[in-house]
């Protein structure tokens, strides 16, 4: 389709990207062709998004090369990094540099940042609510997405900034669903205390995300932050006996608890969720929910995401590996 504009997206075959990539594919305006990068054309997700009419490339966040030969001849590219398959926030600002130089010199006309809040600017290094991890960081898989916004403003390339939401999806895929305890009922563990957790399904990024580059220009600078719902934990564990059909009570520890859990990343997240307990009126004003359904009209809301996934949650699973 020769007027179709090209958009470029990095972690096509994963959660963020394939969403946009399929968000693009089922646009009834047809607007724009979507171009999915991988670092495996072979493999079978990045075939499967070749099947459904993606044209599929190879580059790698860490080779800024073969990011200009991928973004070349594209009108927008969407650029994520992948903290949780390397724990670096070294090698995530790394990556971000590279894909800002990338579009630079491709002249792309307009990106979406997948970024995060540096919490140093709420949380000082020096504020001893939280440790200090990794020597520079609190949120390390937060700051240095913050930290990375700078490489994209100053390389001048068009960006629009995206604060994305916790992962519903977490449930299923990061070991975050209800666990069974001593008396049987599922206990679902947060460290918000009776705080609102942003969150959103993972799909439903990408959906706001072609929102964002329908709106074009008008959105160049601005940092959109998106979210499906602002929920308590009990009002999470009330939606999740509902969906479940079966009790599930919100269990909130201190995010020093939390913290102590011992899995990797443990804690990260435990800086992490108590940054936005502590700053939840900052955290979820950030992430407007009018805005976001507009930008993607088939927005999720938690109870609609879980009668179609409730299922794919590991519950019973959880408990043998405990
Ligand atoms: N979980 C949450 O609640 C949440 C919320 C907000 C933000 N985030 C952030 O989301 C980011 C991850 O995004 P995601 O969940 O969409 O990722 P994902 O589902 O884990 O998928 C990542 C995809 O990126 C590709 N990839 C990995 N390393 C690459 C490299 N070096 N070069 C090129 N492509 C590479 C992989 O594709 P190939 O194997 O095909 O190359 C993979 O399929 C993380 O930084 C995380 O902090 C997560």
């Amino acid at each position: 389709m020769p007027n179709k504009q090209i958009i470029a997206v990095v972690g096509a075959t994963g959660a963020q990207g394939g969403g946009l990539i399929r968000a693009i594919l089922d646009d009834p305006s047809g607007r724009f062709a979507a171009r999915a990068i991988t670092r495996d054309v072979t493999s079978d997700r990045a075939q499967e998004l070749a099947r459904l009419g993606a044209e599929v490339v190879a580059a790698d966040v860490n080779d800024t090369g073969s990011l200009v030969r991928a973004f070349a001849g594209a009108h927008g590219a969407y650029c994520v990094t992948f903290f949780w398959d390397h724990f670096s926030p070294e090698k995530e600002l790394a990556q971000a540099r590279n894909m800002a130089e990338a579009a630079r010199t491709a002249d792309v006309k307009h990106v979406i940042w997948s970024t995060l809040e540096d919490t140093r600017v709420l949380v000082p290094l020096s504020d001893q609510r939280m440790p200090t991890l990794m020597g520079h960081y609190k949120v390390p898989h937060f700051d240095a997405k913050g930290e990375a916004d700078r490489f994209f403003a100053e390389s001048g390339v068009p960006t629009t900034y995206l604060l994305t939401s916790f992962y519903w999806d977490n449930l299923i895929h990061f070991g975050m669903g209800p666990k069974p305890g001593a008396d049987g009922t599922l206990n679902f563990v947060l460290p918000m205390g009776d705080r609102r957790l942003p969150g959103i399904a993972a799909e439903d990024i990408g959906r706001c995300a072609l929102g964002i580059f329908d709106q074009g220009e008008d959105v160049i600078g601005d940092r959109i932050g998106v979210a499906g719902e602002h929920l308590t934990g009990a009002k999470m564990a009330a939606a999740l006996t509902h969906a479940l059909g079966r009790e599930v009570r919100y269990q909130a520890v201190e995010p020093d608890v939390y913290r102590s859990f011992g899995f990797p990343g443990a804690d990260d997240l435990g800086n992490m969720f108590q940054y936005k307990r502590d700053f939840e009126a900052e955290f979820c004003g950030a992430r407007d929910l009018d805005l976001s359904r507009a930008l993607n009209p088939q927005l999720q809301t938690f109870a609609q995401w879980l009668a179609r996934n409730a299922g794919r949650i590991p519950l019973e699973a959880m408990e043998a590996k405990e």
